[in-house]
């Protein structure tokens, strides 16, 4: 029975419309929730909701909401804003009287979730890791026309810092970008323009300090048995100070790039519900960062039907979906609610605003998107009478790999990269190759394939953030067309090493005589759990033990979804390199092998901190307890990730921003140029932030100064360079210094230089307040160094403040 129900919990984990599409009792994970909002931020009297006016961008598209919803009954408002039965991970309520659709809403970050004939994106961790803004850009623009293709109005996308990185046991950071709140932001600003231009209505997610799966309470546990009655969601407790500097920002940063939406997380923040947390909602999101779109809980993260409706909630999903089971607090009950007096018609009305602004900007009412068909694995509905749909495009191909290729980041190399047409190549581990289940089996739910499966190459995560491959062109395949060329032998031992009888053997007498031995290891994660450990996964370890004891040139590739442990091998002078490529989609190895070969020089650079162990991070970087209500206290404030191993002085495996090519940059020539003031540009919505200088004129985005240096290409072959700026900030308790810039100088040929610039914003040199709540400039001298990585700092002058 518990069996069972385990696999019906994946099931309906992966395929969310398949439960209910398949019949089955899904009531089975029905929580029986008490509606006291619990902690006291859910005050509405405190925070009261504001409400929307469509701000800069959306003045024609708000004038047009605020008249529909004006014609809107109360039944039809709390149709509109709650969850309905449909295919897409959830639909709102039509109002077929005013024209308007049900809208659908689906998942996720890399892609039309689930659904065949779309892409599998990279990972944001991988798009992260090229640190070009036009390739984020890029990604996002073709996600959003393959959404907008497939029916989707509003895409679950992206992740914008909820994750951000406290800690690398999480097991979904790597939908998300950087552990940096400034990189985050930039990643979030350019994947909603992406996303936007496509059309596509985007939800910022998950809002807010969602740092840990574990005890989230996802709507079900995987024995079948609801956790509502025995454990509230994890509390994330954090100062003011640290919500502003590092877990807001991101989160304004997708604000002012003009987000439709925002999620509400699973996790309390200071005990109350993010959901119906006011102080979170009406305060900060919708007053301070002046967000006019709507607030959507995450699929179960609505615990009340009052509370939620007063303190910032506007669209609860799925609602009736998935046949309420995971709670259906509005729909009817809201209309009651209404009519009663007990909730204010005119906030509900303002939710629907806040929902039909974003439709009407988008253009989604004059040019109508098809209808969404789910036709998923294991679906009835997939055959062309039944409308099979593909919506893939040869560009969107070339992207991804161009990104595989963008994101490749080089760890070590100790001369046999890139390869010099090597002709006898061993490749070893399973993670070469193809799952021998077809590459869909695994990778979507929690528990699709079981530990001993031969998994075949990870491409990514798993969970709602997952999409299906449509086909996947594995390292081997790209491989082997490679090798053909250079007239090579190439031989592959894709088994696993421990358990595969024979395997050791093939090993010992493959790797002697091969020129180089390449070793693909990996590392899943999923959302709903967080990794127990940094170990490899699998067979590993012991394929590595193989590796260096049978071959003295051993090239290792690492797919992951984070920081995994490399400490037993890294020094071991046989490992002649190291290779991280993420989680790259369905161009797995045509975006690696021209890394490989030295076709494009590898130009990747780590979006996080690569420790020695877990304990090189913050302490209780995920809370595990039986407790009722579960506490996850973040003391170490703002200094997670480079900030607390810079604080700590520990020295990491692989710093921040960190990153080898087949060149070698110089950097010269830094200046601060003043003269390069510029008003701020860049917010399509300006948020209501407070600061100390402002005069109505001043914007906290205004660019205060520029700052130059010069990149050299010193080495032999052309380069690419995520050259990055870091600003050490005076004044007690500040890290030692801050990621404020990233300017990726590309194609730059031997002997070439180019300037590397980076606008600095009155924000960027900024600390909050939270004494005076607003952000301030602080006086002293302000350390500004440039270079490769946060390690790596040739530049270095001073700023001070006039
Ligand atoms: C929005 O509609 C309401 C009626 O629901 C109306 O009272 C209000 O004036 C309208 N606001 C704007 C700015 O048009
Ligand atoms: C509520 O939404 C459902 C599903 O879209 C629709 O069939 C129904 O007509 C709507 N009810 C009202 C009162 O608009
Ligand atoms: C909610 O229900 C749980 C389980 O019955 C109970 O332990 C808890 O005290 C209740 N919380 C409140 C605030 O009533
Ligand atoms: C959480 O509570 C602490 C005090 O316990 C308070 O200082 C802080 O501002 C609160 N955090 C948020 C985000 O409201
Ligand atoms: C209002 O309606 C709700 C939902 O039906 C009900 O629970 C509540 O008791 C009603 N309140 C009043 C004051 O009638
Ligand atoms: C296609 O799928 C639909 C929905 O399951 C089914 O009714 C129909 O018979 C199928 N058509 C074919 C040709 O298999
Ligand atoms: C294969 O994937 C499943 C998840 O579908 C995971 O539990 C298992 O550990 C993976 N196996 C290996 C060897 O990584
Ligand atoms: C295979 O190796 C992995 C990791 O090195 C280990 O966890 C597992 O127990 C080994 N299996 C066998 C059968 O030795
Ligand atoms: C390196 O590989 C050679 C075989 O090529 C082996 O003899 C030697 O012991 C290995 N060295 C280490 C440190 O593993
Ligand atoms: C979290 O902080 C609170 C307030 O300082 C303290 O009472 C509690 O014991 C802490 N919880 C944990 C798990 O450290
Ligand atoms: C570049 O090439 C020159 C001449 O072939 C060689 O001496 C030098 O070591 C090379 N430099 C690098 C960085 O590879
Ligand atoms: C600035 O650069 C100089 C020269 O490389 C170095 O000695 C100094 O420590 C640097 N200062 C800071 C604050 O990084």
């Amino acid at each position: 029975m518990v069996l069972a129900r385990a696999i019906l919990a994946a099931l309906c984990a992966t395929y969310p419309a398949f439960a209910y599409h398949n019949g089955l009792d899904i009531t089975l994970f029905r929580r029986d929730l008490n509606s006291t909002d619990g902690g006291t931020y859910g005050d509405s009297t405190q925070w009261p909701a504001p409400l929307a006016n469509g701000g800069k961008a959306w003045a024609a598209a708000f004038a047009k909401a605020n008249a529909t919803a004006a014609q809107m009954t109360v039944e039809e408002l709390a149709n509109i804003t709650s969850g309905v039965i449909g295919l897409c991970s959830g639909e709102t309520g039509a109002v077929t009287r005013l024209g308007i659709p049900q809208l659908c809403l689906h998942d996720g970050p890399i892609g039309a979730r689930g659904v065949h004939g779309s892409s599998q994106f990279p990972a944001g961790v991988t798009v992260a890791a090229t640190w070009d803004r036009k390739l984020i850009y890029a990604r996002a623009r073709a996600m959003g026309q393959e959404f907008r293709d497939q029916g989707v109005h509003i895409a679950l996308a992206p992740v914008t810092g909820g994750p951000l990185g406290r800690t690398p046991l999480d097991g979904r950071a790597w939908e998300g970008f950087f552990a940096d709140p400034y990189a985050c932001g930039e990643a979030s600003y350019q994947s909603v323009a992406g996303l936007t231009d496509a059309g596509v209505a985007t939800v910022a997610k998950h809002w807010i300090a969602y740092e840990q799966e574990t005890s989230r309470n996802l709507y079900f546990d995987y024995d079948g048995v609801s956790q509502a009655a025995v454990q509230l969601p994890i509390s994330s407790n954090l100062d003011d100070l640290t919500m502003h500097e590092l877990y807001m920002w991101s989160f304004a940063e997708a604000v002012r790039a003009g987000t439709s939406h925002v999620m509400c997380s699973y996790n309390r923040i200071n005990d109350t519900h993010s959901c119906s947390n006011a102080k979170g909602l009406n305060n900060l999101l919708k007053s301070e960062l002046n967000f006019q779109g709507g607030v959507i809980s995450d699929w179960g993260g609505q615990w009340n039907s009052v509370p939620s409706a007063e303190n910032g909630l506007d669209i609860a999903m799925p609602g009736e979906g998935f046949l309420a089971a995971l709670g259906d607090f509005w729909g009817s009950t809201l209309a009651d609610l209404i009519n009663n007096g007990t909730v204010s018609e005119v906030l509900v009305r303002d939710k629907a605003v806040r929902l039909l602004t974003p439709y009407y900007y988008l253009g989604q009412d004059i040019d109508p998107l098809p209808s969404f068909v789910y036709n998923t694995i294991g679906s009835p509905t997939l055959n062309a009478t039944s409308g099979y749909r593909n919506v893939q495009k040869p560009s969107s191909a070339e992207l991804i790999k161009e990104i595989g290729s963008a994101s490749v980041t080089l760890l070590k190399n100790t001369g046999s990269l890139p390869l010099k047409h090597p002709k006898r190549i061993a490749v070893l581990g399973n993670d070469a190759t193809n799952n021998v289940l077809g590459q869909n089996a695994c990778g979507l739910g929690n528990s699709a394939c079981d530990l001993t499966n031969l998994n075949g190459t990870l491409t990514t995560g798993g969970g709602s953030g997952s999409a299906l491959a449509p086909y996947i062109i594995t390292p081997l395949d790209a491989l082997l067309k490679r090798a053909i060329g250079d007239s090579a032998e190439i031989a592959a031992v894709v088994a696993n090493s421990n358990t595969t009888i024979g395997a050791e053997d093939a090993i010992a007498s493959l790797l002697p005589d091969a020129d180089v031995t390449l070793v693909f290891l990996n590392r899943y994660s999923a959302e709903g759990a967080d990794v127990p450990d940094l170990e490899i996964a699998g067979d590993g370890d012991n394929l590595m033990d193989l590796a260096v004891t049978y071959s003295s040139n051993v090239v290792v590739v690492i797919h992951t979804t984070g920081v995994v442990n490399i400490e037993k091998w890294v020094d071991n002078p046989n490992v002649t390199a190291i290779l991280v490529a993420y989680l790259p989609g369905q161009e797995a190895g045509s975006g690696l092998v021209p890394v490989l070969y030295g076709d494009i020089a590898p130009s990747g650079k780590l979006p996080w901190t690569w420790g020695k162990s877990v304990d090189d991070y913050p302490p209780n970087g995920v809370t595990y307890t039986d407790a009722y209500s579960p506490q996850a206290n973040f003391t170490e404030g703002v200094f997670i990730d480079y900030r607390w191993f810079d604080q700590k002085g520990i020295a990491p495996r692989y710093e921040f921003g960190y990153g080898l090519s087949y060149t070698t940059f110089g950097y010269s020539n830094l200046i601060v140029d003043e003269g390069r003031w510029a008003k701020d540009d860049t917010s399509v919505m300006e948020t209501a932030e407070p600061f100390e200088m402002f005069d109505g004129k001043n914007s906290l985005y205004d660019v205060l100064f520029t700052v130059l240096a010069t990149i050299t290409n010193t080495g032999n072959v052309t380069g690419s360079e995520a050259a990055q700026l870091y600003i050490s900030i005076p004044g007690d308790n500040q890290p030692v210094r801050q990621l404020r810039g990233f300017d990726k100088i590309k194609d730059l040929a031997p002997g070439d230089s180019a300037i590397a610039s980076f606008p600095v914003r009155r924000k960027d040199v900024s600390s909050w307040s939270v004494v005076d709540q607003y952000w301030f400039v602080p006086s002293g001298s302000f350390v500004i160094s440039v270079g490769g990585s946060s390690r790596n700092l040739p530049l270095n002058t001073t700023w001070t403040p006039q």
